[in-house]
């Protein structure tokens, strides 16, 4: 059980933020999966749902099975945060969190996002009006700092922590690091230093249950939040918190079990976007689960022009039979073509790290 405020967690594992990707059928999938202790929404403008703006409803659709939630919010006016939080906590959000990492123009140019990480008071003023507000969480993620020589994370969270904020999430990078490097550990070490009670969640590159255990081992983070980790391993929230549970690890999920999790996750695309929209946006979320199936050319060429959803169970039939040719007569890929498990950046030497990195989605999104 893990406290973020009054909100109690059935375990100390979060998922991340991915604008475009963390819509209802993604979390969903994930808590059907099970293990995470809460699901984060994408970044929503504050004052695009205070205007009903239908893109920003889309973004924060939720239902019943969709619990415990938080919704991410940017924005820069006191007002507008303050307001929309108030609205989130009336439809029954169970917590709300702050964008304060990211560097996209759109986000810093109304003062929100990593704006908010060089103006300290002005951010400290904004925050309590949220905090005073409501009566749910509010939370807080950022990254360490704009670079190297400005690591503000440290005393941005204990100013939080004194106006009233649950928890402090924190990517182990500067901005101007991108994605790039290795995540530093020692900088998120350095927040949870600063605060006096409040958990620090630590978030960057945890693509395994050691690498999870590692970094809560190292820094004395209370939780650890994963972005990316979960686009190729839904199963990662699972089996971390077996681990860290009885220190066992479970073995990787089947061929056959990816496939029953990637076609659920299409199935509710569909039901939640509607059929063509469904399949255009599952598109870009397909070949992330292929990367763990071994030799996948022949799918991942097709599944990014899938138009319908009867044409995926064609796709998946051929997809399946030209797989054959890899795997021995129970099925299992011929050691050959076995993938490597995969190794967090911070558990590498750099230069594997670096070579080793996760991939970013193209867009402006290589900046966050
Ligand atoms: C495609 C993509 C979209 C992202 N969107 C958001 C966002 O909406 N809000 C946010 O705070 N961070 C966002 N991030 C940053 C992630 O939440 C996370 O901090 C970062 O990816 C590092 O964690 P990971 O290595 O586990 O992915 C995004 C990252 C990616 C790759």
């Amino acid at each position: 059980m893990f406290e973020l405020g009054s909100l109690k967690l059935e375990s100390n594992l979060f998922l991340s933020p991915l604008a475009g990707y963390t819509n209802l059928p993604m979390r969903l999938v994930i808590r059907e999966v099970g293990g995470v202790g809460l699901c984060t929404t994408d970044l929503v403008n504050a004052r695009s749902l205070l205007e009903r703006n239908a893109k920003a409803f889309k973004l924060i659709e939720s239902n019943a099975q969709d619990k415990p939630l938080a919704v991410q919010l940017f924005g820069g006016v006191p007002e507008e945060m303050r307001d929309a939080a108030q609205y989130l906590e009336s439809i029954g959000v169970d917590s709300i969190d702050i964008n304060m990492g990211c560097p996209v123009k759109k986000v810093v140019k109304v003062g929100g996002g990593s704006a908010m990480m060089t103006q300290l008071d002005k951010t400290a003023s904004l925050v309590k009006g949220m905090v005073d507000a409501v009566k749910i969480p509010i939370s807080a993620k950022m990254r360490l700092g704009w670079d190297d020589r400005n690591i503000t994370a440290p005393e941005l969270a204990r100013t939080l922590e004194g106006v009233g904020v649950g928890a402090i999430f924190v990517h182990g990078r500067t901005r101007e690091q991108g994605f790039s490097g290795v995540v530093k550990l020692e900088g998120i070490s350095k927040v949870v230093a600063a605060v006096e009670s409040i958990p620090v969640i630590g978030n960057g590159d945890i693509t395994t249950p050691g690498a999870a255990k590692h970094m809560l081992d190292e820094t004395g983070c209370a939780g650890v939040s994963i972005g990316r980790g979960a686009f190729y391993n839904p199963w990662i929230f699972q089996h971390t918190k077996h681990f860290l549970a009885t220190g066992e690890l479970l073995s990787e999920p089947s061929f056959e079990e990816r496939v029953r999790v990637l076609t659920r996750h299409l199935d509710l695309m569909v039901e939640v976007f509607g059929e063509n929209r469904g399949c255009v946006m599952f598109r870009k979320v397909a070949p992330w689960y292929a990367k763990r199936f071994g030799p996948a050319n022949l799918f991942s060429k097709r599944v990014v022009r899938l138009q319908t959803r009867s044409e995926f169970d064609e796709i998946l039939g051929e997809y399946c039979g030209w797989r054959e040719q890899f795997c021995d007569e129970k099925g299992e890929l011929l050691p050959r073509f076995q993938l490597e498990p995969m190794v967090s950046s911070f558990m590498q030497e750099p230069q594997v790290a670096q070579r080793e990195a996760i991939p970013v989605p193209a867009g402006p999104v290589e900046v966050w």
